[in-house]
């Protein structure tokens, strides 16, 4: 029973109604998997060795960008990401002389651990910190979860884009022209009204938006750059992506 429920919802943030959900939305998330993909472009981190956080099967994930790396290790809850992330990215990976090695293990909870098994790695949080208020479901611990990953990673070269805001839309389209959907400012320009405002109306945001207290993350002066992703055609998120170097 328990396996069966980790394979649907693998602790309610991911498994096979996500994977179906990706796939069948590929052609809607481009546009985003685009920005991703200038996001990561210009991350050029001195390490070849990645740990990659909520790694899932990477269907956001530009093929370029992890190929720069000579080894991953790569961590997810969900019982079946392993098997797909290899289907979509592994057998290009090791043609590449690169190699995967695949946990199954609650990432956030065992971090300190984590971090000293792979001391020379670089951390890239993969869409992963914005569901974390959704599992520990108590908002205060959450938040100071959240928060406080900055100081566990302070002297690695790290990044993260998660989600921040997610809700109801008008049910616009991403049109072309990707470059008026991204934003670059510092996370501490991020936290003005005016700031969210913004980006809200720019989407078609209706009614109550979900907040997913990942507004600190980052340390204030670090750049972020903010991406819409139309995870269903009426229902959006806000994403924001930083790295930090030490
Ligand atoms: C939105 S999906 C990630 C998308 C993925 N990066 C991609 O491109 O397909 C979030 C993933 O994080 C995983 N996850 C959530 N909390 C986690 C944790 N504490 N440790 C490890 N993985 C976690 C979920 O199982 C899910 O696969």
């Amino acid at each position: 029973m328990g396996l069966i429920r980790d394979l649907i919802h693998a602790g309610g943030t991911g498994g096979l109604s996500w994977h179906v959900q990706a796939y069948t939305s590929r052609k809607r998330w481009q546009p985003t998997v685009q920005l991703i993909e200038q996001f990561l472009t210009q991350v050029q981190p001195m390490s070849e060795h990645l740990v990659l956080i909520g790694a899932s099967a990477g269907w956001m994930m530009p093929p370029p960008w992890l190929a720069r790396f000579q080894r991953i290790d790569a961590y997810d809850i969900d019982p079946i990401s392993a098997w797909l992330f290899d289907i979509q990215h592994g057998k290009r990976l090791k043609a590449q002389g690169m190699t995967v090695h695949h946990h199954r293990q609650d990432a956030l909870a065992t971090l300190p651990d984590l971090l000293n098994q792979h001391p020379k790695a670089c951390v890239w949080f993969d869409n992963v910190l914005g569901q974390h208020r959704f599992r520990v479901r108590d908002e205060a611990q959450a938040e100071q979860d959240l928060a406080s990953i900055k100081t566990t990673l302070q002297g690695r070269s790290w990044g993260s884009l998660h989600d921040v805001w997610s809700g109801p839309t008008d049910g616009r389209l991403l049109p072309a022209g990707l470059q008026v959907w991204r934003h670059d400012v510092t996370a501490k320009q991020a936290l003005t009204p005016d700031f969210s405002q913004k980006l809200l109306a720019s989407v078609g945001a209706k009614e109550a938006w979900h907040d997913h207290l990942s507004s600190h993350v980052f340390a204030p002066n670090t750049p972020t750059t903010w991406m819409p992703w139309a995870f269903k055609p009426n229902y959006w998120h806000w994403l924001q992506a930083g790295w930090v170097n030490p």
